[in-house]
């Protein structure tokens, strides 16, 4: 065995160290079943080869990869490779422009950013935020405007004056909540193609101080009430913002991730209440809101976390609308909301929870969608369901109601995750982005990666916060799984409200060059087609499946070959998967959306490090892009 220098362990080392796990775990067993599949099976099991291994092959494989190769494919590009560099590139034929950059002004009155200085608190709440992400293009009379998040800031480049761009007073908490929420704007294409409307009526920032509603099961509960707001329905700001959704009846859905961060104390008197542990709210905050705006310290207003955590309703076409808060949607970290009209006119609204171990939900209203009828009260009025997934290829759809889980109506809606737990939902690998093919009854979700699934810590095998045991199983197979997979579900007789379902993976990222077990992904994944921690996804109107990754991009080791982080193009029926697009080095791709002709594609580019998309010597500016068929063919 070779020598050991423990100064050099991380902690997580340190403990495998001295908490080995057993010599032969149920992951072991699975690989080995695995690997056999893949070798006499051959093109039989396209994906989900270690799944299947936990038990039946039937219901778990997907198409083969025999078809895959047959069939004729439906990919208008020519693939690209992977690249490590600072800028965005598309397929030959295909070209992409910036349409908006943090900082860039939203009104004419307003100055692009300062690349010493930053965005100024006058301005601050009048350009475009930091670090975009879920976006829908909405076409409104003939105007069209795009409904964009802005997840999170980096502190150090939005107060470059302060030390480890901690804020050091109001005005620089107020920069930092200006800049993130939600952009609403309009667009337009002329002779420079895609720019931003300045001055339009529907241009709007919507950030952690706009006023909004509480509505569903939370509303006027004990539960949210603040000294502030004694009959527990006006809240102040939306916070995280990550995935996105959009409604039938036009309206924007935004979706609080990790509103956690926000929301911590100095008071070390303080006893955080229990229900904090689940959600990750702790003293210290990555933000310091706390210190200078009392609505963030929770040993003043404790309630104030729990109105948070929500999926968001704005109506992009009234910049004057007043955002609501679903309760009825539950409160977890959000990542996207995926909605569906059922056949029988019922709003069904998919939604993952994006931490190790949490689960997959499902909304179902009691009242059908009418176009062009009463849709105030759909999201606020149904039942809320979450997934438990069975190793044979079933599943079932659990309801989260008081006689299920014991739990009022309200809390369920606040302690969303506890009711989970109760009814023994499955713990999933970080459910990301859910999407729904319009072209068939089935939906798909990114399970982006768990290091911890199957890791045994001091003995015991590795839970969520609420104590719900991460056992290796069929949906989520990998130990330590860090190249994550996609489930793909077919709803009980065609029907997205029917509580069973069968599913498979569609795929298992992974890296067939450096591993020849599980980790090698399933056999739709080739050194060709590579990537990982799969995140965002949307369908485009022909139902092909569009993937965004945010993962390890360091290109080395087990992601050897794997490049900067893309998107790539999913065939549904072969299962065949493409690479369109890599990002700048540093960055993730998140968010997508379409013109009104479907003659552009709009992607987002968050957090790159490299000096994008500038150039040499520029600020990295998260950015929303651009893209065309030179020949402005459609292009989804
Ligand atoms: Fe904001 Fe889970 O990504
Ligand atoms: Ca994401
Ligand atoms: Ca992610």
């Amino acid at each position: 065995m070779t020598e050991v220098n423990k100064n050099e362990l991380s902690w997580d080392e340190w403990d495998e160290l001295h908490n080995p796990p057993p010599a032969v775990t149920d992951f072991d067993r699975v690989v080995e079943k695995a690997i056999s599949r893949r070798g006499f099976l051959g093109g039989i099991l396209a994906v989900g080869s270690a799944a299947a291994a936990m038990g039946t092959l039937g219901n778990l494989m997907s198409s083969t990869s025999a078809q895959a190769q047959e069939a004729a494919s439906r990919f208008a590009f020519k693939p690209i490779a992977i690249q490590t560099d600072a800028t965005v590139h598309v397929p030959e034929g295909y070209s992409w422009k910036p349409l908006a950059k943090w900082g860039q002004p939203l009104f004419s009155n307003v100055s692009d950013i300062d690349p010493v200085n930053g965005v100024s608190l006058e301005n601050s709440d009048k350009v475009f935020g930091e670090n975009t992400d879920g976006m829908e293009l909405f076409l409104i009379g003939d105007r069209q405007v795009i409904a964009v998040n802005h997840e999170y800031v980096n502190n150090k480049t939005n107060l470059p004056n302060n030390a480890d761009g901690m804020p050091m007073s109001a005005d620089d908490v107020r920069i930092l909540q200006n800049l993130q929420g939600v952009t609403v704007m309009e667009v337009a294409e002329g002779e420079n193609g895609w720019e931003i409307v300045l001055d339009s009526p529907f241009n709007r920032r919507i950030h952690h101080n706009t006023p909004m509603k509480l509505s569903g099961p939370a509303a006027g509960s004990d539960l949210v009430k603040t000294a502030a707001d004694p009959a527990g329905v006006d809240c102040l700001g939306t916070f995280n913002n990550c995935g996105a959704g959009k409604t039938p009846w036009g309206t924007y859905l935004t979706c609080e991730e990790n509103f956690n961060g926000y929301f911590g104390t100095t008071n070390a008197e303080f006893q955080m209440p229990d229900d904090y542990k689940r959600y990750g709210i702790v003293a210290e905050t990555r933000y310091a809101y706390e210190k200078f705006d009392e609505r963030f310290d929770v040993a003043k207003n404790p309630n104030e976390p729990r109105r948070a955590g929500y999926v968001v309703e704005i109506d992009p076409s009234d910049a004057s609308s007043t955002p609501i808060k679903r309760t009825a949607l539950g409160r977890f970290k959000h990542e996207n909301a995926a909605v569906t009209i059922a056949r029988d006119g019922r709003v069904v609204v998919y939604m993952g929870d994006d931490e190790r171990g949490e689960f997959l939900y499902k909304f179902i209203s009691n009242g059908i969608y009418v176009p062009g009828g009463d849709t105030s009260k759909l999201l606020d009025e149904g039942t809320l369901y979450v997934a438990k997934f069975s190793d044979d290829g079933a599943g079932e759809w659990l309801a989260l109601t008081p006689e299920t889980t014991g739990m009022k109506a309200d809390e369920i809606a606040v302690f969303t995750r506890q009711a989970a737990s109760k009814v023994g939902a499955t713990t999933m690998d970080r459910p990301e982005w859910v999407a729904v093919n319009p072209v068939a009854v089935e939906a798909y979700c990114c399970l982006t990666n768990n290091s911890r699934r199957g890791e045994i810590k001091d003995g015991k095998l590795r839970t969520n916060a609420g104590g719900d045991e991460m056992a290796v199983n069929a949906v989520n197979p990998r130990e330590k799984n860090e190249y994550g997979q996609i489930v793909r579900w077919y709803p009980a007789n065609d029907d997205h409200t029917d509580s069973k379902f069968n599913w498979d993976l569609f795929v298992m990222a992974g890296n067939p060059v450096v591993h020849q077990d599980a980790y090698a992904g399933s056999s739709n994944i080739n050194e060709g087609n590579m990537f990982n921690s799969p995140d965002g996804m949307m369908f485009d109107s022909t139902g092909l499946v569009w993937i965004q990754t945010d993962g390890e991009d360091s290109n080395e080791g087990d992601f050897a070959g794997q490049g900067n982080n893309q998107m790539l193009a999913g065939d549904p029926v072969t299962g065949r998967i493409e690479r369109f697009l890599t990002g700048p080095k540093g960055s993730e791709v998140t968010g997508l959306t379409w013109s009104a002709d479907k003659r552009t594609m709009f992607a987002g580019i968050q957090h790159p490090d490299a000096p994008f998309p500038d150039g040499e010597g520029k600020l990295p500016r998260s950015t929303v892009v651009a893209i065309k068929r030179d020949d402005n063919a459609l292009i989804g």
